[in-house]
């Protein structure tokens, strides 16, 4: 755990499905819990419970609650919600007062001038840390890997985009959100199964599609092949002792990546998407990178994907000089932002840069826009 100045370094990444957040300095957060709050569906029933539940309590009395999940595609979408998350977070998790902590803070690369903000004056106002930085989450994939250039693809739960990052810098016009990420992926897999059959609707339902989707599901490396290839159908086991028998679903399903048009989405596929944002980027970059793609997010996961991405990347760089194509798919890469983030605040090299508690008070919360952008 990194210390400094007797503060300690903590580091979040609000995921719109699943919060990481630990201590600068170790290879996995500590804490990891679904981004939700429960409260109560009919009042009258809370008696003795907490009016608002978090994280995994909030999902273990679902039957009771509704959730709510407070950041979507990256962007938080309800301030006291999340004010309520990391309160929890700060002294139900990791029991750090935050006046003696120093944050570290994942975003969004295309995170708004409002929004970094609102997060600097929650943090210094409410909870009175003594610094913060804002990491954009491409930088700190990169830093994961070892890297300060190259593309990150980076495809979560609600969030999908392509940043090709130069130095340390993510090039913001040059980064391309995409519609198809893990929550778009466990829809198609639900249409999927609908059609031979099995319905999957209610949460914990589409949970175990999720589950369905992360053990069973491929990337095939020649599509046309796979479909006409014999396909045995593999049993999945439910909790309540039934099963269900999945065949061409598992590679159908992530083709959505590849061929979004198979499954009627009119949008470019993962490789337009990368080709196109490099295109974007100065030519002399090219080779630098396609020879340093990056994968992360909990989608990233899918298998099979950096092979096929790989063989078809090549497709396109085929006539291309010098331009040779790296896929790194790092063993943690569903936690890579976070890693990266962790690396990050531990090093003695970032202490001038860290925005602090009198720099806030000083010059207010847009003093933000000089030392992140
Ligand atoms: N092994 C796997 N294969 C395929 N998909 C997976 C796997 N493991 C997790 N996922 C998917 O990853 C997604 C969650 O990823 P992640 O934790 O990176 O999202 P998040 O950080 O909460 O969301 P976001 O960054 O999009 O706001 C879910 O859609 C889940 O189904
Ligand atoms: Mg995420």
């Amino acid at each position: 755990m990194a210390t400094h100045e007797n503060c300690v370094s903590v580091v979040f990444d609000l995921g719109s499905q699943n919060t990481k957040a630990g201590f600068a300095g170790e290879s996995f957060p500590r804490c990891m819990i679904p981004t939700t709050l429960g409260r109560f569906r009919r009042s009258g029933l809370s008696d003795g419970f907490p009016d608002v539940t978090l994280g995994e309590e909030a999902i273990k009395m679902r039957g009771v609650n509704h959730l709510d999940w407070p950041v979507d595609k990256g962007f938080i979408k309800d301030w006291d919600d999340v004010e309520k998350l990391w309160h929890h977070i700060f002294y139900r998790k990791l029991h750090v007062p935050p006046e003696e902590a120093r944050v570290m803070y994942v975003i969004h690369p295309l995170t708004s001038k409002r929004d970094k903000e609102k997060i600097t004056e929650i943090m210094f106002e409410s909870f009175m840390v003594r610094n913060i930085y804002l990491g954009l989450s491409p930088a700190l994939v990169l830093h994961a890997s070892g890297r300060t250039s190259g593309v990150v693809w980076e495809n979560g739960y609600s969030c999908s985009y392509v940043a090709p990052v130069f130095e340390g810098f993510p090039i913001k016009n040059a980064t391309i959100t995409s519609q198809i990420n893990g929550k778009t992926l466990t829809e198609c897999l639900q249409n999927l199964m609908n059609k031979v059959g099995y319905s999957f609707t209610t949460p914990t339902e589409i949970e175990l599609l999720e589950s369905i989707k992360a053990q069973l599901c491929y990337v095939a490396r020649e599509y046309d092949e796979e479909v006409v290839s014999e396909n045995n159908k593999i049993k999945f086991d439910l909790p309540d002792g039934q099963h269900v028998l999945i065949g061409e679903e598992r590679f159908k399903c992530p083709e959505l990546l590849f061929q979004p048009h198979l499954l009627k989405l009119q949008c470019p596929s993962i490789v337009d998407d990368i080709c196109t944002s490099i295109k974007k980027c100065d030519l002399e970059y090219k080779s630098l990178f396609y020879n340093n793609i990056v994968l992360s997010g909990g989608s990233s996961l899918l298998k099979g994907l950096s092979d096929r991405l790989t063989i078809e990347l090549n497709k396109q760089v085929k006539d291309l000089p010098d331009v040779e194509t790296n896929v790194d798919a790092m063993s943690s890469r569903h936690l890579a932002a976070w890693a990266g983030g962790s690396i990050l605040a531990s090093m003695d090299s970032l202490n001038g840069f860290w925005m602090t508690k009198d720099e806030y008070e000083d010059d207010g919360a847009d003093r933000v826009h000089c030392k992140f952008f």
